[in-house]
């Protein structure tokens, strides 16, 4: 079975780290962690919610020191996502997370993007890199590193919003989102994980956003679904992450399949994959499991991922070609 090519748009670079590679970068930097093994670590991957999650997901980013650390992460990712069918990804990275443990931007940055330079070329994956602010952090900080980033001409495309949701409201970052279009930068937020439609109606009208990540909450509220579908406003939606921070109590139970009924753009993504049980691909496969999707519904959600991303028409149609050669040979 050929494996479907698709869009990644809801990605963060951090939650790539498989418990492996962190053991590796671990010893490469004389870094001891709280566990034993691999086997202990993986055991800790059992989430109440996003901030359990969060909690281990920084601590773990202890091992992340030098350029060519964060370089091998991401190269780690791009081949994993290559045999995934990703044929795009819009990845996010949060410099905070690192700024704060006195690594400096240039480190991480210069890293990933190193990484992607070439990943094209390596892996057939055409890609671009965000910044994601965290919304647990002063609006001053976050709005002080994208002046520092924009000062050192960094390759990003565009600012995403992440971290604990619930009580750090879109309306705290309209300065920064204000900085960032005036900037020219495409602009994205998490809203409506674990936080109200309302955060997601902020995201739109306060921070003018083109994209929301995940955005699955919308389903509680009439007037904002209309919306979102009159508008055709791309979810990142993912399953998976969902499920394992109990955003919902099983997949079967996850609205993907609703938010399609009601015509929602809605994509497949990955979130922070080697937290959360799979990549794109494995997000694909249990989804059509549990919703028992046609060929032509998860058509559908890949090509909803190439009209969101942030690409060329070029790109764009050479994708959306792959993807109808993918539905034609599963006739
Ligand atoms: N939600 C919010 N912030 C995050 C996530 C997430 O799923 N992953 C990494 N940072
Ligand atoms: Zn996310």
């Amino acid at each position: 079975m050929s494996v479907l090519p698709t869009a990644e748009l809801h990605l963060h670079i951090e939650g790539t780290l498989e418990p492996e590679l962190i053991f590796a970068l671990a010893g490469r930097n004389g870094i001891e962690l709280p566990y034993a093994d691999v086997e202990e670590l993986r055991s800790q991957y059992r989430f109440g919610d996003l901030q359990s999650f969060l909690n281990l997901y920084y601590g773990n980013m202890a091992v992340l020191q030098t350029e060519q650390d964060f370089a091998d992460m991401t190269r780690a990712y791009l081949a994993r996502a290559q045999a995934a069918g990703v044929r795009h990804a819009e990845i996010m990275m949060d410099p905070q997370a690192h700024l704060s443990r006195g690594i400096s931007l240039a480190t991480c940055v210069n890293g990933v993007a190193s990484a992607l330079a070439g990943s094209e070329e390596e892996f057939g994956i055409s890609t671009e890199l965000i910044a994601a602010f965290l919304r647990d952090e002063p609006a001053e900080e976050a709005l002080a590193v994208l002046e520092q980033l924009l000062a050192m001409e960094a390759p990003i495309i565009g600012i995403g919003l992440d971290s604990a949701e619930v009580g750090h409201p879109p309306r705290d970052f309209v300065a920064l989102y204000e900085r960032a279009h005036e900037a020219g930068l495409k602009c994205i937020a998490h809203a409506g994980e674990e936080g109200p439609p309302e955060y997601i109606r902020e995201a739109l009208d306060l921070l003018q956003v083109s994209r929301i990540d995940h955005g699955i909450r919308c389903m509680e509220d009439e007037e904002l679904v209309q919306r979102l579908a009159a508008e055709q406003t791309p979810l990142t939606v993912c399953p998976l992450s969902n499920v394992r921070l109990r955003a919902v109590d099983t997949l079967a139970d996850h609205p993907l399949p609703r938010m399609l009924e009601r015509g929602l753009n809605v994509s497949v993504n990955s979130d922070d994959p080697a937290y959360f049980g799979g990549y794109v691909d494995n997000n694909f496969i249990q989804l059509q499991s549990v919703f028992s999707f046609d060929d032509d519904q998860l058509a559908q959600l890949a090509a909803n991922s190439v009209r969101s991303a942030f690409i060329t028409d070029t790109r764009r149609r050479q994708l959306l070609a792959e993807i109808e050669a993918w539905r034609a040979g599963r006739q």
